[in-house]
């Protein structure tokens, strides 16, 4: 259990007191590696005690006990968002570890590549499963805890695709009808628990290399550096200040946003 010293204070008024994330409390969802690795990095270096899941739990420890050198604390657990108990456990047992929960990321994401017209169901189904239902699961059971709270920052992660189409070489309907599901989601969400005091928004990322990226980054490299104003790929830092501005009280009249964060790629 934290103290109530730790509890975020409302009076904070310079800009680093608003992005400080001392003592706060983070969920985040495949947090193992990826994208969900960096901004778990990033919260616990503003000082946020984490909770990483993921279905492979000796990645999400690994990652746990490397994040506690920064200082803070951070468990590990194993977690399929798209099964509803295991979501309720993670939920119940970061609220018993730490007796709140600040803020949840809604990272863990998969996609699937086939043509739309040989897309089979199943996979199309794990998808959406995963990237949205899942969103919507771990958002329900720990906005119930921020609604007692009276506080709360959601946080889903979307994508570039979830804003428009893509060419049929990259064939991933799924995916692109998830991450546009989550954007709809995370906007009418802002809109029901405004009145909560929870903050719902997305982040929106292009193009970055990880494990589930890597393959198509390098069969097609030149092309989408081609589309990217800025010349280059994400990299192990670019997601972590707009993680931390919208986990923090900077972010406390902003809700129902996407923050698009792709070097410009949808500027276009
Ligand atoms: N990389 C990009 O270019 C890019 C661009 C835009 C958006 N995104 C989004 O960013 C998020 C992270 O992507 P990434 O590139 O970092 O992918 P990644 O490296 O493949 O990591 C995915 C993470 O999600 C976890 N995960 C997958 N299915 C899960 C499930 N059912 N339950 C719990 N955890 C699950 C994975 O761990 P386990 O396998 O152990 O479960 C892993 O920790 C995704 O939502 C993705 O759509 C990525």
């Amino acid at each position: 259990m934290l103290k109530d010293s730790d509890a975020p204070q409302d009076s904070a008024v310079n800009v680093k007191q608003l992005l400080d994330l001392t003592g706060r409390v983070a969920i985040v969802t495949g947090g193992s590696i990826g994208l969900g690795r960096q901004m778990a990095e990033g919260l616990a270096e503003m000082g946020a005690n984490l909770v990483l899941c993921a279905r492979k739990a000796e990645r999400a420890h690994q990652a746990a006990r490397e994040l506690q050198q920064l200082g803070v604390k951070a468990i590990s657990l194993a977690c399929d968002v798209k099964d509803q108990t295991s979501v309720q456990e993670v939920v119940d047992a970061t609220f018993s570890q730490f007796g709140r929960i600040d803020i949840l990321i809604n990272n863990a994401g998969i996609s699937w590549g086939a043509p739309v017209e040989e897309m089979r169901l199943e996979d199309w189904n794990k998808v959406i499963e995963t990237n949205l239902t899942g969103t919507f699961l771990c958002a329900q059971a720990a906005g119930k805890v921020m609604m007692r709270q009276g506080r709360g920052k959601i946080i889903n992660i979307a994508s570039v695709a979830g804003l428009g189409g893509a060419p049929p070489e990259l064939p991933a309907i799924g995916y692109h009808a998830s991450k546009g599901g989550v954007i709809s989601f995370t906007k009418d969400l802002a809109c029901k628990w405004a009145v909560h005091n929870i903050q719902v928004n997305a982040i929106a990322p292009g193009w970055f290399p990880t494990h589930m990226s890597n393959r198509v980054l390098e069969r097609y490299k030149e092309l989408f550096l081609s589309h990217i104003p800025l010349r280059r790929f994400g990299n192990e830092h670019d997601l972590k200040g707009a993680a931390v501005f919208l986990a923090s009280d900077a972010s406390n009249y902003v809700t129902g946003h996407v923050l698009v964060v792709d070097g410009g790629q949808s500027a276009w």
